[in-house]
């Protein structure tokens, strides 16, 4: 239950949403309000397999006979503002939390290092690490640690041997993959994907972990795969794969372990949970997604889709391939159509230095409480499909937050994080059992009855401009 953070960003990306589209940037006026594809300057959807050829790589005379395609205003926006919060992440964590960073990179230590160099050593090496007790040192009296870790230290660990073979096997495993499938992505183009998410998640787990709010690193790694294979639109998205998906994973990883580290489940039966999750899920997934694109090809194939199924994801996924990886440097160098997506980086770096500086010199006015990341990342948000489903998450937001909070704090501590894990939950289910029970996951869709807030057939957003 948290949200209100964000809610005067996202309102300021509603205006600025109107306001690129009524002064007609980036001739936004030509292309649907809101949408994730690539056009044509007359606003028909830009047929990519047109500038392709058979090894799926951009072809230059092609190109120049369809020419080169645009985006809609508000998904530049979207990727402006995402961009500027990525860039900001790193200087406000830098700026503020720099301590808490110097322990999350301990490990990169001379002494460190060192350590661990003696331990890889071929004779010291515990080969047999399903023997390894896990056993680790108590805490001693007066050492200041977190209470729910202090608890977890009474357990054997999962050793880190556990997942650095997890690593190498899952490694082994994308490099068959990337030459088995003709990917077109190099090993060195995985290798450098993999080294950006090591990179980049202890900067956006710390965000994660402090604020509730994950930031998405995926047009960024999308923009360096770019330029590290221009012309490659199926290399930048297995590289955007093994970069993005492998942070927002391990974002998943330690949010879990959080969880378990609360619920102080041994660390061993988190790890069989995680492994055996993992396998099960992605046999499972395989196929749903297989059984879902059958039967709703024609909605997710859509520019909107539906309150229920949408193929926003993968639509934008596409464009952002063939924007980013096939021609990068004709719609994002310096002086080119969109040059400002690639500079908002800069503009980002130096968002939270005011905000710092201000606390510095009059902490009365609480800047300290302005995360910029989270402000300028929401500014683009909300940028594609059917948006409503937002009021609830809001109404509950408000009524937890602020209303809860207020009036009855004693039951929001005892209350709100228990019930929020419920909710969370079910709704998990839910969207499981309706999906294939009742929204046409597997075939035949039973719709709500229609009445003023479920408009079957037409917009859900009852949005009265389209175009
Ligand atoms: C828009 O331009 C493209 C490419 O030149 C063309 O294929 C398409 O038919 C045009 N659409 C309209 C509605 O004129």
């Amino acid at each position: 239950m948290k949200g209100s953070v964000f809610f005067p960003s996202a309102s300021t990306g509603r205006i600025v949403f109107v306001a690129v589209f009524y002064n007609n940037i980036w001739k936004s006026q030509n292309f649907p309000f809101l949408s994730q594809l690539l056009f044509y300057e007359n606003g028909t959807v830009y047929d990519q397999l047109l500038i392709l050829n058979s090894n799926f790589e951009v072809d230059p005379t092609l190109l120049a006979e369809q020419g080169l395609p645009y985006y809609a205003g508000t998904w530049v926006v979207y990727l402006l503002s995402t961009n500027l919060g990525l860039a900001a992440t790193f200087t406000h964590l830098l700026l503020w939390n720099r301590d808490d960073l110097r322990d999350a990179w301990s490990w990169m230590s001379p002494s460190y290092l060192h350590k661990q160099w003696q331990e890889l050593r071929w004779e010291n090496v515990n080969w047999k690490f399903w023997n390894d007790d896990g056993i680790r040192e108590q805490p001693r009296k007066d050492e200041d640690i977190d209470p729910h870790y202090a608890e977890m230290l009474k357990y054997p660990d999962a050793p880190n041997s556990w997942y650095y073979t997890t690593f190498v096997v899952a490694f082994a495993v994308a490099l068959v993959v990337i030459y088995k499938s003709n990917s077109t992505l190099p090993w060195w183009g995985f290798v450098v994907s993999v080294l950006l998410a090591t990179i980049s998640i202890l900067f956006l787990g710390a965000l994660y972990a402090i604020t509730g709010i994950g930031i998405s690193i995926q047009t960024f790694v999308q923009m360096i795969a770019g330029y590290l294979h221009p012309g490659k639109p199926m290399a930048n998205m297995y590289f955007v794969l093994y970069s993005y998906n492998t942070v927002s994973q391990a974002s998943l990883l330690l949010r879990d372990l959080k969880i378990g580290q609360y619920t102080k489940l041994p660390p061993r039966a988190s790890f069989a949970a995680q492994i055996i999750g993992t396998f099960l899920g992605a046999i499972l997934n395989y196929f749903l997604m297989n059984s879902i694109i059958d039967s709703q090809r024609e909605i997710l194939l859509s520019i909107e889709g539906t309150n229920i199924w949408s193929g926003q994801q993968p639509q934008q996924y596409n464009s952002q391939a063939i924007a980013w990886g096939g021609l990068s440097h004709e719609l994002f160098s310096t002086g080119m159509r969109y040059q400002w997506v690639p500079f908002s980086y800069l503009i980002g770096l130096v968002a939270p230095v005011p905000f710092w500086l201000v606390h510095r010199y009059w902490p009365r006015l609480r800047t300290d409480y302005v995360y910029t990341p989270i402000v300028c990342a929401f500014i683009g948000w909300l940028c594609v499909g059917i948006n409503s489903s937002v009021l609830s998450f809001f109404a509950v937001a408000f009524l937890s937050q602020w209303w809860i909070r207020t009036r009855y704090p004693h039951r929001f501590q005892k209350y709100n994080y228990i019930v929020a894990a419920a909710l969370d939950g079910g709704t998990q289910v839910m969207v499981f059992i309706l999906s294939f029970a009742v929204q046409g996951a597997a075939g035949t869709v039973h719709l709500f009855p229609a009445w003023w807030g479920a408009n079957q057939g037409g917009n859900y957003d009852r949005c009265l401009s389209l175009r």
